[in-house]
Order: structure tokens, then sequence, then C-alpha cells
């Protein structure tokens, strides 16, 4: 059922400051930062040859990370977003092992423009897990 890894996702106190290292000495393409204000978040994609990390920055006051970023100031691992052919398929075979689903349970479309969902971090070593229907 698990697909590629899409991306790594960091929650970051600021955007610039996070990006500075993977631009720099780090020799990473990034992008410029893109509000994302129906998710909450400004974003910076760092391309990587094979997968891209996500910086996210809160944006407005109901931010999904404003709560993660005052147990972390310093920011840190967010989640990680694993692909998946079909998502619904994907949520069903999940939530019939166990797995609690975030939300709603019904998928949302994601900051990539795609259908998402995300996993409760308990059943997943104290890791936030995103699917992305590809
Ligand atoms: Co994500």
């Amino acid at each position: 059922m698990i697909g590629r890894l899409n991306h790594v996702a960091i929650a970051v106190p600021d955007l610039e400051a996070g990006a500075r290292p993977y631009r720099g000495v780090l020799g990473a393409f990034v992008s410029a930062p893109q509000a994302l204000p129906e998710h909450g978040v400004t974003v910076i994609f760092v391309e990587l040859p094979n997968t891209r990390i996500e910086l996210l920055e809160p944006l407005g006051d109901k931010s999904p990370i404003a709560g993660f970023l005052k147990k972390n100031p310093a920011g840190g691992m967010h989640h990680i977003c694993y692909e998946v052919d079909d998502i619904l398929a994907a949520r069903d075979v999940l939530k019939n092992s166990g797995v609690r689903v975030l939300g709603s349970g019904e998928p949302v479309i994601g900051a990539h423009g795609k259908p998402v969902l995300f996993l409760h971090p308990k059943d997943f070593c104290g890791t936030l897990i995103e699917i992305e229907q590809a």
C-alpha cells in the first residue's frame, strides 16, 4: 500500500532562518515562500534528488502548527508524508486495522492540491503521518 516518501515537514519559527543552511552550505534548490492561508502556514520547499523537505511557519491565529512550536520553540520535525495510490482504500485498510485517522476521516485537499489524511502519532512511534494520494 505504502508508496514513495513525498516529503518531510519541519515546523520552524522563522522560515528564512530555517531555509538558510539548505540554500547555503547544503546547496539545495529552495523555493520562494508560499502563503497557504487555508492551511494556516507559509511554506518553503527544499528540493532534494529523491524527495523534498517542507519548512512550515505558522500563518494566522489558528495555525495547526502553533501548538507544536509552543512545545518546540526552536522548531522540529512535524510530520512525514507517504504516497498512496488510492487514499480511500488506504484509509479503510488503516481504520480496519485499528489506526486512528485524524479529523473527520474524510480526505482534505492538502498543500499540493491532492487529497490527504493524517494518522495519529501514537499509532506510528510518536510521528504524525500524512498520506497523500499521488
Ligand atoms: Co505535509
